[in-house]
């Protein structure tokens, strides 16, 4: 029988309680080989999301590495999101404690060192802002070459969610985004105008609680912490943007994708991390971003109580 091929992945970000369902769906996915979990300061300072990754990392079994990225972005001050994910980063059910030490390396040697190690290209995901990935991008422009792809959630090409103009990821660290979408690279952009569509109802999460195995009553719960704050601003559902990230790669068929040139609004004195599309092509440049725009939300949260469902005899040390 021939082997399943792997798809060697990093996962990137600042949980947060998507971030973290995104990771267990990455988690349940057999063509991923993770490598690595790098963190980078966005939801909560470096040092909470890091302790969040290393507990999520824990509760999956994962016998990878996280390492610790960057503790702000590459100019200005660090913007936190307290008020969606509380003062943990990952406010709600308890967790298991960390079962593996810190990586004695930063998220960029860590990340150089995947890349370099790595027979296969690899793809990196981020759900968070996009510091770590410039910031290996200028230190190790020879390692280009190694990536396949980058998979982000962050943007939106219509609307932003923390500025009229723009997305959260974005926001906290614009030239770092300015820095990727400028580097060459395959890269794959799950924004709002998909993520504000990947809903998650109430109804959705109590049959993933009914799973009744550990990782899943964690995730409804987190679904339920989540969905307090998001609810009072006026959505029916838990808005399920870093999943996209995961969920787009596995599962292109569900999704709607554009290609189109996009850049980074840097100097905006209200647009400051906009992610702005070419849509006339009045630049006359080639696209540079595969840009995911819609999705069948149906099979989505399908798939994700499918992931959850895969954590059955699953042994939680609480
Ligand atoms: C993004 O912002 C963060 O709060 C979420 O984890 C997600 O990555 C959505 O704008
Ligand atoms: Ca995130």
């Amino acid at each position: 029988m021939s082997e399943l091929k792997k798809r060697p992945v990093i996962l990137d970000g600042d949980p947060g309680h998507d971030d973290a369902i995104a990771w267990v769906l990455a988690s349940t996915v057999d063509e991923f080989d993770i490598k690595a979990i790098t963190t980078v300061a966005g939801n909560q300072t470096l040092e909470k999301v890091t302790y969040n990754a290393r507990r999520i990392a824990a509760l999956l079994k994962l016998d990878i590495e996280v390492a610790k990225g960057r503790n702000r972005p590459i100019a200005g001050d660090l913007i936190i999101a307290p008020n969606f994910h509380g003062e943990t980063g990952l406010d709600g059910p308890k967790l298991p404690e960390p079962d593996h030490k810190l990586s004695d390396l930063s998220a960029i040697e860590m990340m150089a060192k995947v890349l370099k190690e790595s027979k296969e290209k690899v793809t990196i995901i981020t759900t968070g802002a996009q510091t770590n990935v410039a910031a290996l991008l200028l230190a190790h422009p020879e390692l280009k070459e190694k990536i396949e792809m980058i998979s982000t959630m962050g943007g939106g090409l219509r609307n932003g969610n923390w500025t009229t103009g723009a997305e959260f990821n974005i926001l906290v660290d614009p030239e770092a985004a300015y820095t990727v979408y400028h580097s060459g690279l395959p890269l794959q952009m799950c924004g709002l105008d998909v993520t504000e569509r990947a809903l998650v109802y109430p109804e959705d999460w109590e049959r993933i609680r009914a799973l009744n195995n550990p990782v899943a009553k964690i995730v409804a719960e987190w679904l339920d912490f989540f969905f307090i704050h998001v609810s009072s601003l006026g959505w029916k559902g838990a808005t399920l943007h870093d999943p996209c990230a995961v969920m787009s790669l596995i599962h292109p068929e569900i999704f709607e994708i554009k290609d189109y040139y996009v850049d980074i609004e840097l100097k905006g004195e209200y647009t400051r991390g906009a992610t702005v599309a070419d849509y006339h092509g009045r630049l006359n440049k080639k696209p540079n971003c595969r840009c995911v725009v819609d999705l069948d939300r149906e099979k989505f949260v399908e798939y994700l109580y499918e992931a959850c469902g895969k954590f059955a005899d699953w042994e939680v040390n609480l």
